[in-house]
């Protein structure tokens, strides 16, 4: 059984007084539903403020990422200890952002190794994979092997243990901030492949436990749809969970099944 996981990357955006109004809106849209797990991602500076507008509400904090060093002279990062001394239990590792030439640029090899550091603290790693466009077009084989790549580099070293703790978002690049999302069944048929690949990685036991959830222009008028699918455990939402009342509605999806 996965509990479906809405999750707002707010990426960054917001002042504190921003951070702690959109922190209340979730609070008071996940209230009474106790089929799902709500998780915000607020930048660094408002983790604190969140944390308190959150106490006691089930819905859980996370850092949108950390370093894979335990503490020590790392200008500008940020430990996994002082993640979770600010409120967090969770963390995102490896978005598109962080990791595409042209905005943040950091090489893949960083991932595991802050999603490691991140295990051994005891946080839950969200990790992202997607492909860009360019890959896409070139096709489902070219897409399987982009996916196949990052899913080794991001568990490599993972014992059966740590990797049942990780949560998996597929993130197409295409359809990141662009208006663009892929079609209910483009999701579906990436996310059952991650899944057939964690059960080729572990085993099907693993496979069907690990939660994997979509990313890219999700919406209120997509989510239902998205959620209805077999292998879509969730959401990981940037644009509409910085609006209320879209992330109201995200958060109080219907999924048909
Ligand atoms: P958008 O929902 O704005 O497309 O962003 C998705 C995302 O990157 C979440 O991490």
């Amino acid at each position: 059984m996965r509990i479906p996981l809405i999750a707002g990357n707010w990426k960054m955006n917001c002042t504190l007084a921003e951070a702690r109004e959109l922190a209340a809106a979730a609070v008071a849209a996940a209230k009474g539903f106790t089929d799902r797990q709500v998780l915000l991602a607020p930048p660094f500076t408002a983790l604190t403020e969140v944390a308190k507008v959150l106490d006691g509400s089930g819905i859980l904090l996370a850092g949108q990422t950390v370093s894979w060093a335990e503490q020590g002279a790392f200008t500008g990062e940020i430990a996994p200890f002082m993640l979770k001394d600010a409120g967090a239990t969770a963390v995102i590792i490896g978005h598109s952002e962080r990791r595409q030439d042209g905005v943040i640029g950091e090489p893949d090899n960083r991932v595991n190794p802050r999603l490691r550091a991140a295990l051994q603290a005891g946080l839950m790693p969200i990790l992202c994979v997607g492909e860009s466009l360019a890959t896409r077009e070139k096709g489902w084989d070219e897409t399987e092997g982009w996916l196949k790549k990052q899913m080794d580099e991001g568990f490599a070293q993972l014992s059966l243990d740590e990797a049942r703790r990780l949560v998996v978002a597929y993130e197409p690049v295409w359809a990141i901030g662009t208006g663009k999302t892929a079609t209910k069944e483009q999701a579906q048929e990436v996310h059952a492949y991650l899944r057939a690949l964690l059960a080729a990685m572990y085993d099907k036991s693993l496979a069907s436990g690990v939660r994997i959830v979509y990313g890219g222009s999700v919406k209120p008028s997509n989510i239902d749809e998205l959620m209805s699918q077999p292998d879509i455990d969730g959401a990981l939402v940037g644009g509409a969970a910085l609006d209320r009342k879209q992330f109201t509605r995200i958060i109080q999806f219907q999924a048909a099944n």
